[in-house]
């Protein structure tokens, strides 16, 4: 795993002012400094961050309606534009951030959706107390170089009598596909209405969410749909914990232990580079260190195919190490992918 930065954004989470404060309406968009023409990707991820440290950063602009969203997608087009798409559901960190400075490098209109959509929650719970923090995460996605941050809300996004769905197969088998029925099929929904609704030429998304980047990978290549996937590192804390939303809900206590997934991970990858090669020695080893932590309930211990997120017997080829981990109400996800010649 790339460790590609090591702290958030160093902004408080703003507790929901949730009013879209979206800019005069005779704010015309202006494509920023490191904009690229069609079909004209820029350098390498990372390489190239829009804003320098003298140049001020504004708040993006929040579009509430599919409407204006077409409309100014659209007259980006006009004006020979590229479109790149982040996909998010707020209470933006510097892992979403990541995220939009790739995207920026790329592309001449950059778009982040925050929507916390809720066909994809299969725990109510977990969906009322999901963060929301639009203020901020304008305030974050203008500073990474995002131009939009489209934020619908439900009704805009899911109207009266909503009857269509997208499912992908087999690789929801198992990991979060399995212990979070119904997961995907909202993941895939939303998304494929954001590609309709967005139209980019690229969408970015996290490896650290390594079975949705394989499932969408995987929607978009069956449905045909005109976008390109860009698969982007995951950005860890210092101790090695994965940003992540949910990661502000933990206690003290919780958060002090949660990086247990990512010390697991890391003894696990030893192991199988030391010549192991039974899944079941290396799922028992993970699981013997994540108990190591006394407030973590292991959701799923898993080592499966890497392509085809079927499980393993015996590791060969690339295969991916996969943990989910309950702290509380709070459930973490980590992944690595290790090289077995
Ligand atoms: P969310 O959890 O907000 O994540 C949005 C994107 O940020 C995902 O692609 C995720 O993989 C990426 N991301 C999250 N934490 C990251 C980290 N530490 N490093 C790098 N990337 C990270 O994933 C979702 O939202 C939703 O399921 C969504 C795709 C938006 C559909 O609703």
């Amino acid at each position: 795993m790339t460790r590609e930065a090591r702290s958030g954004t160093g902004m408080p989470y703003e507790d929901g002012s949730g009013g879209a404060s979206a800019l005069g309406d005779e704010e015309t968009l202006r494509p920023r400094s490191g904009t690229a023409p069609l079909a004209a990707p820029g350098g390498p991820a990372e390489s190239c961050t829009p804003e320098g440290p003298d140049v001020p950063t504004r708040p993006a602009r929040v579009v509430e309606t599919i409407v204006e969203l077409r409309s100014q997608v659209a007259a980006a087009r006009a004006s020979g534009l590229s479109v790149g798409l982040v996909p998010t559901m707020g209470a933006l960190h510097n892992g979403h951030a990541s995220l939009m400075r790739r995207a920026r490098s790329e592309n001449g209109l950059v778009v982040v959706s925050v929507f916390v959509n809720p066909t994809q929650f299969d725990d109510r719970r977990d969906l009322a107390t999901y963060p929301r923090t639009l203020e901020h995460d304008r305030q974050v996605a203008g500073q990474a170089g995002a131009d939009l941050v489209f934020a619908p809300s439900v009704a805009e996004m899911y109207p009266d009598g909503f009857a269509t769905w997208v499912e992908v197969q087999r690789l929801t088998d198992h990991l979060c596909g399995a212990s979070r029925p119904g997961h995907f099929r909202g993941v895939c929904t939303v998304v494929a209405k954001l590609f309709a609704i967005c139209s980019p030429d690229r969408a970015y998304f996290g490896e650290k969410d390594f079975q949705q980047l394989a499932v969408i990978r995987r929607m978009t290549r069956d449905l045909n749909l005109p976008v390109e996937i860009v698969g982007c590192p995951t950005v860890r804390e210092a101790d090695g914990l994965a940003l992540s939303s949910r990661n502000t809900r933990l206690t003290k206590v919780q958060r002090e232990q949660a990086p247990v997934l990512f010390a697991a991970l890391q003894e696990a990858r030893h192991l199988v580079e030391g010549g192991e090669r039974a899944a079941e020695v290396i799922v028992r080893r993970l699981s013997e260190i994540v108990h190591t932590a006394p407030l973590a309930v292991i959701d799923y211990v898993e080592v499966v195919d890497a392509d085809s997120l079927q499980p393993v017997q015996t590791l060969r080829g690339r295969c991916l190490l996969a943990l989910a981990v309950r702290f509380g109400e709070t459930r973490l996800i980590d992944s690595l992918v290790v090289e077995v010649p």
